[in-house]
């Protein structure tokens, strides 16, 4: 991590495919040397909603703009076709560029059409979300929904550069926010420390480091990468009993909490250790998201099992005296006792 004045630099080292993550107000007026030289076009893809004065600004580019729907059902594979279709138009070549400019679904949407017009051209993004400046945006994964479900179709490619724009988390929705700090609380478990004093900037930056550090190391998430989803197979499970009414960054706080039971109910860590995550969740980040009512253990348990992470068997990311891991086999009354405990807690 390199600072330089308020802006923060975080590498991701990726051999020649290597870019940075520059973190902090304004960071949008790094886009312009993140392009590849020999682009002449850049076709900024946003959603409406999205602050215009978060689009950087591109003298002596031929700039087009193209703005997606908002929401999930827009993250769709007529999306890109419509996308690749104005590129087209726009006389984008295989030496130009797409930048992204918003929150995790303008990424995964603005890369994956990068990824496929013309087999792949440059792609730099703009996280305006708490949520894509700590994880969306950074490490290549880009994708769209079936109705099969929820990116199912994608591909793996890394951006030329990606800037955090700090500027932009004045005008994002305060549930946006909640969600990005539900991701955000992971992090201090991924990482083992205590990162609760630094300012939202750096914790920013850290996290976006811890994030490119994993990336570096297992890009095709074939080890450590899983461990970005501690939390999340029970959030996956509150998602769907919800019908989605549950957001996932809040579906994530809890899901978390959730872990840190099941990790004790199997003697993995101690009773303060699930007291830490209480601290970091409840108290740091004030995410006090109460179970969702009218949910049976059984369905959740059933809907935990559909968790892309389970093979033959639930898996969870638990956590230990030696940090998180990737855990198969978890036993059903363990699942169970957990959630009575969870449930306890969050009465
Ligand atoms: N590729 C990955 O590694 C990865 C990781 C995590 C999540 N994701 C994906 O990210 C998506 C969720 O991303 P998200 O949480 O950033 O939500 P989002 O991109 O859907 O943005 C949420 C809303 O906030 C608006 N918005 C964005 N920035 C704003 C700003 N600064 N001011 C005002 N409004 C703003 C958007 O227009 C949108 O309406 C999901 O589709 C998820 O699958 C991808």
């Amino acid at each position: 991590m390199v600072v330089m004045g308020d802006m923060i630099d975080v590498p991701v080292e990726l051999g020649d495919r290597s870019y940075l993550v520059a973190v902090g107000h304004g960071a949008r007026s790094r886009v312009a040397s993140m392009l590849p030289s020999g682009a002449k076009r850049v076709a900024i893809v946003t959603q409406e909603g999205i602050p215009s004065e978060y689009l950087p600004h591109l003298d002596g580019y031929a700039v087009t703009h193209h703005v997606i729907g908002n929401g999930e059902a827009h993250k769709s594979l007529s999306t890109i076709e419509k996308l690749c279709s104005e590129f087209a138009q726009a006389g984008l070549t295989r030496a130009d560029v797409v930048v992204g400019v918003g929150g995790g679904m303008v990424t995964d949407v603005a890369g994956f059409a990068a990824a496929s017009y013309h087999r792949g051209i440059a792609v730099v993004h703009v996280a305006t979300t708490l949520l894509a400046m700590i994880d969306a945006a950074i490490g290549g994964k880009t994708g769209v929904n079936i109705a099969e479900g929820k990116n199912l179709v994608g591909a793996f490619w890394q951006p030329h550069g990606v800037a955090c724009e700090m500027d932009a988390l004045a005008t994002l929705p305060e549930r946006e926010m909640r969600c990005g700090l539900g991701e955000m609380a992971k992090y201090h478990f991924i990482a083992r420390e205590d990162f609760t004093a630094l300012p939202l900037v750096d914790r920013v930056a850290r996290c976006a480091e811890i994030k490119a550090n994993i990336v570096s190391a297992d890009e095709r998430e074939g080890g450590q990468r899983a461990l970005l989803n501690y939390g999340h197979t029970l959030a996956h499970a509150l998602e769907i009993a919800t019908d989605f009414s549950i957001a996932h960054g809040e579906a994530v706080a809890v899901g978390v909490l959730y872990a840190s039971h099941l990790a004790h109910r199997m003697g993995r860590i101690d009773s303060a250790r699930v007291d830490a995550h209480y601290e970091v969740v409840h108290g740091l980040y004030g995410l006090r998201h109460p179970l969702p009512s009218g949910i049976s253990p059984e369905q959740l348990i059933v809907d935990m099992g559909r968790d892309k992470k389970a093979i033959d068997s639930l898996t969870f990311v638990l956590d230990s005296a030696e940090g998180l891991e990737v855990v198969s086999g978890v036993s059903e009354p363990h699942i169970r006792e957990a959630l009575a405990d969870l449930t306890l807690r969050l009465e």
